[in-house]
């Protein structure tokens, strides 16, 4: 499952880190510059995977296992990459999706013991497929859980894992960054939101070009 004509960016971060706004500016930005963009996000992005959103961020926080939740995950991230994100590839676009596998190596591979090697080995398996480059919005865990806490919706299973989940999610995903540290920026989110979006803009600029 490999095609690279276009460009795959993606977005990670702890909950609230400003995620969401930031996918919207970028993808305005490179509209601006003439770029074809499709704007995307996990879980979901294709009718299929939207459906298995709902299973995973609804409801008790203990309404699934580590493992089963791991399989949801992927089941939905295939179906959007088959459906979405290749097809767009292919057509020469720039995808950029908020969240993808990084986040299901932290909250899955991490949250609830240690499954980082079944996370691993399945996304070899199913999905094979690497962004090009990963926006990393570092934040505080407590501004970040603020935030995401102050949007009142009814997908606040993750948030109500709390505060401890935020602050590892934080570190794990700091570690990520080391360990792939070629197709990742690491950005300060703790700013304003134009400051963070120019930021981003620079470095996604000096990726296409
Ligand atoms: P995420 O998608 O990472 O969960 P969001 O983009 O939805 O984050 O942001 C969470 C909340 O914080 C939203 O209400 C958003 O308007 C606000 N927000 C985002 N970035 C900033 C920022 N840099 N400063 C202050 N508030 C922000
Ligand atoms: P998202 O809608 O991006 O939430 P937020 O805007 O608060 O960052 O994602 C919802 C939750 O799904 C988030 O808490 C992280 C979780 N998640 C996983 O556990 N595994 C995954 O593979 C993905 C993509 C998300």
């Amino acid at each position: 499952m490999t095609t690279n004509t276009g460009v795959f960016i993606t977005f990670e971060g702890i909950d609230g880190s400003g995620k969401s706004t930031q996918t919207r500016l970028l993808a305005e930005r490179l509209k601006k510059r003439g770029r074809d963009v499709i704007l995307t996000r996990e879980p979901g992005g294709s009718t299929g995977a939207e459906e298995i959103r709902r299973l995973v961020l609804e409801g008790d926080p203990d309404r699934w296992s580590a493992e089963t939740e791991l399989l949801l995950f992927t089941a939905a991230r295939r179906d959007h990459l088959e459906r979405t994100i290749i097809p767009a590839l292919e057509a020469g676009k720039v995808v950029i999706c908020d969240r993808f596998a990084d986040s299901t190596r932290m909250y899955q591979g991490l949250s609830r013991g240690d499954l980082r090697a079944k996370v691993d080995q399945l996304h070899d398996l199913m999905i094979g497929r690497e962004p090009d480059l990963t926006v990393l919005i570092d934040m505080d865990p407590t501004v970040g859980l603020a935030r995401a806490k102050g949007r009142q919706t009814a997908e606040e299973r993750f948030e109500d894992f709390g505060q401890e989940l935020q602050v590892k999610m934080r570190q794990g995903f700091l570690d990520l960054a080391k360990q792939y540290k070629d197709r990742f920026r690491l950005i300060d989110g703790n700013r304003e939101i134009a400051e963070v979006a120019s930021d981003i803009e620079q470095a996604v600029m000096d990726y296409l070009s």
